[in-house]
């Protein structure tokens, strides 16, 4: 059986991971790895495949940026030539970014069969191009794992056969799970200061992304704002996105951080009140600084999950989520962009944090082991 498994960015690769592993235990699969180059930078890429022990993609289509069609488009004409030469028997695709879709399309009219990891998910918000990512994902995928009881609800919901769906948990907390106590050897937190006599001061980490939050000054200019409010009781370690990097100097917004662009060279006195910019982080490095945090401030989905399994509070800076299992199983609270809002909510979760005990269902480092022994019954 061959299995070609797509990837693109960042968080597909973590998402890939365990797997890939997981399926090399068994002769009966020969997976491949296809890289799309959606994400092409060392520390969105490389690094991360590094600390992944990834194996080096098989085939790696150098797709780069564009608009969202010149990107899927791309994917789409180069990995239809991946299909018609290697002639998979399975395509798996994860997550909800433009390669996905892209590598799903292809598939569906060479009428080789798709299995989608993290099925289901629902912003119900389709301004996102995650959200039509997902939809059209699921609509033409035959296997459709998914993490969460949300996610089979809205797939019987839109009249999915119940035959393709199958609730395995989440391979991103396999990744996580199996990491952990590799992440505790990183010495992020030495370079970075927030160590005072040996313990960990309380900090907070900052991921953003998403256009809904960086691609308009006003937007933007507001949550720095409100970084820079909270950076005044604690220090926040913000590593910036290629994307975020882009428009925080297209809108002349740089002088609100202290920069530490190559860290190695950082040194430990790095003033504590103020919002420190740090470039993208390799996995190990980020789970660590991630698990030392006292809050985390975010756009991203998959830290919406991480912080639940981690026991951090998380202020999501959107409207909505498609993952409304961390609001009521786990530590994420939903804020928004207004600058009021998440200052007064991450002060509130400062002085009381109540970190909840409860784990969504099969958020348990089996995920991948249950996806691989349904393929290898139905396959
Ligand atoms: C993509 C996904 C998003 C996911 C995110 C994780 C889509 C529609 N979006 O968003 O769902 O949460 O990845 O990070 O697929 N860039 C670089 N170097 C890189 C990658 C990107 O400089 O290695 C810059 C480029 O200017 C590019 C911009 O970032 O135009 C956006 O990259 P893109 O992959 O289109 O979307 P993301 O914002 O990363």
């Amino acid at each position: 059986m061959k299995i070609v498994n797509v990837v693109g960015t960042r968080p597909n690769f973590v998402k890939i991971a365990p797997l890939i592993r997981e399926m090399k235990k068994y002769t009966k699969f020969e997976p491949l790895l296809v890289h799309t180059g959606q994400h092409y930078d060392d520390d969105m890429s490389e690094s991360i495949f590094k600390d992944l022990q990834l194996p080096e993609p098989d085939v790696y289509l150098g797709v780069g940026s564009g608009t969202h069609a010149e990107q899927t488009a791309k994917i789409m004409t180069e990995f239809e030539k991946v299909c018609f030469t290697e002639k998979p028997d399975l395509v798996v695709v994860v997550g909800d970014v433009n390669s996905t879709i892209a590598a799903a399309l292809v598939a569906a009219k060479q009428n080789i069969p798709i299995a989608h990891i993290e099925a289901g998910l629902r912003s119900f918000d389709r301004t996102m191009p995650e959200e039509i990512n997902r939809l059209l994902t699921d609509r033409i995928s035959d296997f459709l794992f998914t993490t969460c009881e949300d996610a089979n609800i809205n797939l019987r919901n839109e009249g999915i056969p119940q035959s393709k769906v199958f609730f395995v948990g989440n391979v991103m907390i396999d990744t996580l799970l199996d990491h952990i106590h590799l992440a505790g050897r990183s010495d992020i937190t030495d370079k970075l200061g927030l160590k005072e006599n040996g313990n960990l001061k309380r900090y907070a980490v900052v991921t953003l992304h998403r256009p809904s939050n960086v691609d308009a000054p006003a937007v933007l200019t507001g949550i720095l704002d409100a970084l820079g409010n909270l950076a005044r009781t604690i220090p926040v370690i913000f590593p910036v996105h290629p994307r975020t990097t882009r428009q925080i100097e297209a809108f002349g917004l740089k002088d609100r951080m202290f920069y530490v662009d190559d860290l190695p060279h950082s040194h430990p006195d790095t003033p504590a009140r103020n919002i420190l910019a740090v470039p993208p982080l390799g996995y190990l490095d980020f789970l660590s600084l991630l698990s030392g945090a006292a809050i985390v401030l975010t756009d991203s989905g998959g830290l919406q999950e991480e912080t639940t399994i981690l026991q951090i509070p998380c202020l999501t800076l959107r409207n909505n989520t498609e993952r409304p299992v961390t609001l009521r199983e786990g530590t994420n609270i939903l804020v928004g962009n207004k600058p009021e809002k998440i200052v007064k909510t991450a002060a509130g979760v400062l002085k009381n944090a109540d970190p909840r005990k409860k784990s969504p269902k099969y958020w348990d480092g089996s995920a991948a082991k249950r996806i691989v022994d349904i393929l290898l019954k139905k396959l």
